[in-house]
């Protein structure tokens, strides 16, 4: 065998899987002469809102404008105020917490669990605080972080519960989906996610018919009647294109997350080197968005893999409160999440690799240092 190259990542591959029926998607979207707020959003906000198993799915144009749009909405609802506090894990991505400062409210960090990699339930109820309104759980790179625990906390103490669901499409918890466990989700379409359209998209999955109704006004310059403006808004919608796109592609997600699991359970079973640590925390229910080794000697590794065509990509290299961006927080001190930015390198996984790839990987996983 030649060298191979395997990237981290390979879209055209990945949406080559369906290249008729998407281009026939596409094709039907640029015939019908109608772009935007058309029968493809509809039929997506349909077949979204079934396959998460709430009663509303409102598009929009990404999942940061997602993530905005839950919270400016519950704002205009009068059950948050400028300066209430939201509990969200220190080591997400950093549109989480961009989300929250946008909205004028105020993100407290919390610490995850090292052989999760996820926020840390059994400190959370000392961070919560007389302004605390909401919590933010973040099911990164695939992993649920619903616990019994965190439902009991925020009952006891009545906090708003929503969910980053950017990087855990088709994960489920106690027989129903992430996206349906609190009282609303945010989604990401971007490209690379587990469900991912040929551009930015993003959407907000609820029960709450209240919010779903202030959602997709805001998201449409505020107005729910034409030319009549409730709210100071955004423009944020998914257009016709990309849902059509998201149609075809979610009639496979569960197939293409059981692929990417099997995957992740190779390595799992087969990585065995002392400086390298995979975290296989999964069952059933999670699904793998990204696959995570924690290592001693970080760009040794990376490098090791480079030299032999294997493309991979840390997530993420600096965390949040360490960003220039919120310098107030950079004197803050969170080991775990700092620790597991300095080791965390993710493989390739995804749902297009061959098993001679996935074996590659693993192989030279195995001879490094
Ligand atoms: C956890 C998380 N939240 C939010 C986002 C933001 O989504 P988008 O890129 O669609 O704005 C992403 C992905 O980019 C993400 O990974």
């Amino acid at each position: 065998m030649g060298t191979m190259t395997i990237k981290y990542l390979d879209l055209k591959r990945i949406n080559d899987m369906h290249a008729d029926e998407i281009r026939q998607a596409v094709t039907a979207v640029i015939d019908s002469g109608w772009y935007l707020q058309g029968e493809a959003v509809s039929r997506f906000e349909h077949d979204y809102a079934a396959f998460v198993g709430t009663r509303h799915c409102v598009t929009c144009g990404n999942g940061l404008d997602a993530l905005r749009l839950i919270m400016r909405g519950y704002m205009e609802l009068g059950k948050l105020s400028q300066g209430d506090e939201v509990i969200v894990p220190a080591n997400t991505y950093i549109a989480t917490i961009l989300a929250i400062t946008d909205c004028g409210l105020v993100p407290v960090l919390v610490e995850p669990r090292i052989d999760t990699l996820l926020i840390d339930d059994s400190i959370i109820e000392e961070r919560l605080s007389p302004k605390t309104r909401a919590v933010m759980l973040v099911h990164l790179y695939g992993r649920c972080s619903m616990t019994a625990r965190i439902a009991a906390i925020c009952r006891r103490h009545g906090l708003l519960l929503f969910e980053d669901n950017a990087q855990a499409h088709g994960c489920m918890f106690g027989g129903r989906r992430t996206g349906s466990l609190g009282n609303a989700a945010a989604h990401s379409f971007y490209p690379g996610k587990n469900l991912g359209a040929l551009g930015d998209a993003g959407a907000v999955t609820t029960d709450d018919s209240q919010l779903a109704e202030v959602v997709r006004a805001v998201a449409n310059y505020g107005s729910s009647r034409k030319y009549v403006f409730d709210y100071q808004g955004l423009n944020s919608r998914m257009d016709e294109i990309q849902a059509a796109v998201l149609a075809v592609k979610l009639r496979y997600l569960d197939s293409d997350n059981a692929r990417r699991k099997a995957i992740a359970q190779y390595y799992d079973d087969t990585i065995r080197v002392d400086g390298v640590c995979t975290v296989p925390f999964r069952n059933a229910d999670n699904v793998v968005h990204i696959y995570p080794v924690l290592c001693d000697d970080r760009d040794a590794l990376r490098e090791h893999l480079s030299n032999r065509g294997i493309g991979t990509v840390i997530h993420y290299p600096i965390p949040p409160h360490r960003q220039r961006c919120y310098s107030q927080w950079n004197h803050l001190s969170f080991p775990i999440t700092e620790s597991i930015h300095l080791r965390e390198l993710s493989l390739p996984c995804h749902q297009a690799m061959t098993d001679a790839e996935v074996e590659s990987v693993a192989d030279a996983v195995k001879q490094a240092y």
